[in-house]
């Protein structure tokens, strides 16, 4: 699909998003003409309109991330003041390669791809995003993991003058998350440069926030500032602060309520009737398989 490192997309180039659909129209017929594949929605997808994107501006202005803000506006509002360049990765923990890498030296070798992924929040709203990203399991090996690696933790800037929320104790700053070292490899975790055919916006996690489709939204971290290959469980933030109510997993499960409400439905950002949650978030097919024998309801 679009083959492009976010910062060799110049303006001229970008898609107006009221474009992009009709575009996307547009190459979804000529790629039948023409017998190509057509690898944008990617695998786990049901009826087409179940993953038509929702528009750019719900996207960048109905978000969650608490270091600007608990509302659901704050981060469109505030973090416009975070600066992304330069920008630095830290990795370490148990491998070959650790070190400080600049965000160019993580992305140089590779392109990034479209992929139109669910996105499900444990507060039962979701969108369908059409994201520019990385496969994480093109850029983990590079770092040579050894085999005491179990997991992948990542972790936020921790900027307090950027990021406001971080001067409250909405919660134990720096955000961190985690994934098994087989869910992080998996082909469909993806590490987000852009939206819609352009750089991420800092409301979604400029320069390189996660994205794990079939769990729920608060795995997908944002603004990473370090990767960690831990032989334990890392303590995760939601996990962390409220252990009855987020589990490690977070896999979307319609099975196992949250302890308020149930997560059976969810609203799609934009309409009106709810739909009902997918197991898996529709990605049972490729990924049931990394939890064979677990008890679902008990590691949620
Ligand atoms: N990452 C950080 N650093 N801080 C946050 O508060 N919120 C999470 C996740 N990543 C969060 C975060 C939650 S709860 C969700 S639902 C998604 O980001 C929302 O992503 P979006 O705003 O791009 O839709």
């Amino acid at each position: 699909m679009l083959i492009k490192k976010p910062a060799d997309i110049r303006p001229s180039e970008i898609t107006p998003p009221a474009l992009y659909a009709q575009r996307r129209a547009f190459i979804k017929g000529t790629a039948a003409l023409a017998g190509t594949i057509l690898l944008g929605p990617g695998p786990g997808h049901a009826a087409d309109d179940d993953l038509k994107p929702t528009p750019y501006k719900d996207i960048t202005s109905y978000n969650n991330f608490y270091e600007f803000g608990a509302s659901k506006t704050d981060p469109a509002e505030h973090a416009g003041r975070l600066k992304t360049r330069p920008w630095t990765v830290t990795v370490e923990g148990h491998c070959e390669k650790p070190g400080q890498y600049a965000l160019e030296d993580i992305l140089a070798p590779h392109t990034a791809e479209e992929r139109i992924y669910r996105l499900r929040c444990v507060e039962a709203w979701s969108m369908v995003v059409p994201w520019l990203g990385i496969p994480l399991g093109k850029i983990l090996p590079r770092f040579q993991p050894t085999a005491s690696a179990k997991y992948v933790e990542f972790t936020t800037l921790l900027d307090p003058a950027q990021m406001p929320g971080q001067k409250t104790r909405l919660l134990d700053w720096p955000y961190v998350e985690g994934l098994r070292m087989d869910e992080a490899l998996h082909p469909l975790t993806l590490l987000a440069t852009g939206l819609y055919g352009k750089e991420l916006p800092n409301q979604n996690g400029a320069p390189l926030r996660l994205v794990v489709p079939w769990k729920y939204g608060f795995k997908s971290i944002k603004s990473i500032v370090k990767i960690r290959f831990s032989e334990q469980m890392p303590r995760t933030s939601w996990a962390g602060e409220n252990p009855a109510e987020y589990g490690f997993y977070a896999n979307v499960n319609p099975e196992v309520d949250h302890p308020r409400w149930s997560q059976r439905k969810e609203r799609r950002v934009g309409e009106f009737f709810r739909r009902d949650t997918l197991p898996f978030n529709g990605y049972a097919a490729e990924v049931a398989g990394l939890y064979t024998g677990m008890d679902l309801h008990r590691f949620f």
